[in-house]
């Protein structure tokens, strides 16, 4: 195992009715910025039981974060927090409000273009406190210290990272979900494999506990991800499938293992070009992805295949179906897996290195070795 620093100090206040539990972890004369997205937590209800549970505070309210975070409408979060001199931010919505919020609350005390928090890496020496609830399980975003944040205008999507940004608390209440489309729902149950896959699909550094939690939620994806989308009001499912969510991306499972990270760079770029939901270009790279890196990843595939699909034979027919059995699973949630799936033809793979290029996306996976020629092959795969 190798050597590291686990650290998490986000508090979970998990179950049905939680909302209300909020209101004791704010601070008492905190005036608060309460940040959401298109407007799903008006027809759902979630919003006024948010409004109950911050009754004793003073409230300034931004609705209208997109999907897929939009720097231009979050700087303007940022005008209004200064404006009304806020002191926290409580983001009410899926990855893409929480993720927008810590941008938000990075940038209230960066001098300066905060575009550079992004594209420069420039430090984060402050920053808001926040708190969560969550709507849409996928990201982990309400358990970790990751945000990614587009911009419109030069079609760029960038993460960012620093503790200061950890969630102080997130509410999971799994009924907040009844309401999401079933796309949503098997998008999160994409994303959340995909974390799992990111930090577990690599080499074996004699890791078995962060090996066998990650298979744990693996495997708990594949058994409550289709019952979750049948049934969508089963509270066990949501509840299951929420936790894992959160699980596969708040630094447990990675903690002490080579990760990966190349689907999710390589996604994103298919996302700020061609405006793919997150979730749709992980279903199509990481397939592709295991394929190109099966000599790399050879020994993690066999066991992958043999401990989560429980695949018995010859090592490479192992590997070979194991790969299929993850398409198979994404496209069983009805997330295709393909780009022509989404009308994008071979002709826009050389843009798409470019952009990895340009964001010096250029040594990418656990042992550094995918390169732009090496993205292009994983990106012709995935055709
Ligand atoms: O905007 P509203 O009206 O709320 O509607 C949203 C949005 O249209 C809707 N929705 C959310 N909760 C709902 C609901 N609709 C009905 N009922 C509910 N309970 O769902 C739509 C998608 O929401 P979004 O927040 O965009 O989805 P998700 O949670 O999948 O977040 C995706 C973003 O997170 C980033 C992605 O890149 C993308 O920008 N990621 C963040 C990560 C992190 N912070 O660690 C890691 C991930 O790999 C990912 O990159
Ligand atoms: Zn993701």
């Amino acid at each position: 195992m190798q050597n590291f620093t686990f650290y998490n100090p986000t508090k979970i206040l998990f179950g049905q009715g939680q909302i209300a539990a909020l209101k004791a972890e704010l601070p008492s004369s905190a005036k608060i910025l309460l940040t959401y997205g298109g407007g799903s937590i008006h027809r759902n209800g979630v919003y006024a039981q948010v409004k109950a549970a911050t009754s004793g505070h003073g409230v300034v309210e931004f609705g209208g974060i997109e999907p897929n975070p939009r720097f231009e409408t979050l700087m303007r979060a940022v005008d209004l927090a200064r404006a009304e001199q806020v002191d926290f931010i409580l983001a009410v919505g899926g990855g893409s409000v929480i993720d927008g919020s810590k941008f938000i609350a990075a940038a209230f005390y960066h001098e300066g273009d905060a575009w550079a928090i992004l594209a420069d890496h420039a430090p984060v020496q402050r920053a808001l406190p926040l708190g969560t609830v969550l709507t849409l399980p996928a990201t982990g975003s309400e358990m970790n210290a990751f945000a990614v944040v587009t911009r419109e205008s030069t079609h760029e999507k960038l993460p960012f990272s620093s503790p200061l940004v950890y969630p102080r608390f997130s509410v999971l209440d799994p009924t907040t979900t009844f309401t999401l489309p079933a796309r949503q729902i098997a998008n999160g149950v994409v994303d959340a494999f995909t974390h799992t896959m990111e930090q577990y699909l690599t080499y074996p550094v004699n890791a078995p506990l962060q090996d066998r939690f990650a298979e744990g939620i693996l495997q708990t994806l594949i058994e409550e991800g289709p019952k979750t989308l049948e049934h969508p009001q089963d509270v066990d499912a949501r509840s299951n499938m929420m936790w894992c969510a959160t699980m596969a991306l708040n630094g447990l499972i990675g903690a002490g293992v080579p990760q990966d990270w190349a689907t999710h760079m390589i996604g994103h770029e298919i996302t700020a070009l061609h405006g793919l939901d997150h979730a749709q270009t992980l279903a199509v790279v990481l397939p592709a992805t295991m394929q190109r890196q099966r000599g790399a990843k050879r020994d993690k595939l066999i066991q992958y295949g043999r401990r989560v699909w429980g695949i018995t034979g010859e090592d490479d027919t192992t590997i070979d179906q194991a790969i299929a059995k993850t398409r198979a699973f994404f496209e069983s949630l009805g997330v295709r897996t393909r780009l022509g799936d989404y009308g994008i033809a071979p002709e826009a793979i050389p843009a798409l290195v470019a952009q990895l290029e340009k964001h010096g996306m250029v040594k990418l996976g656990e042992r550094g070795d995918i390169t732009p020629e090496r993205s292009r092959e994983i990106l012709e795969l995935c055709a």
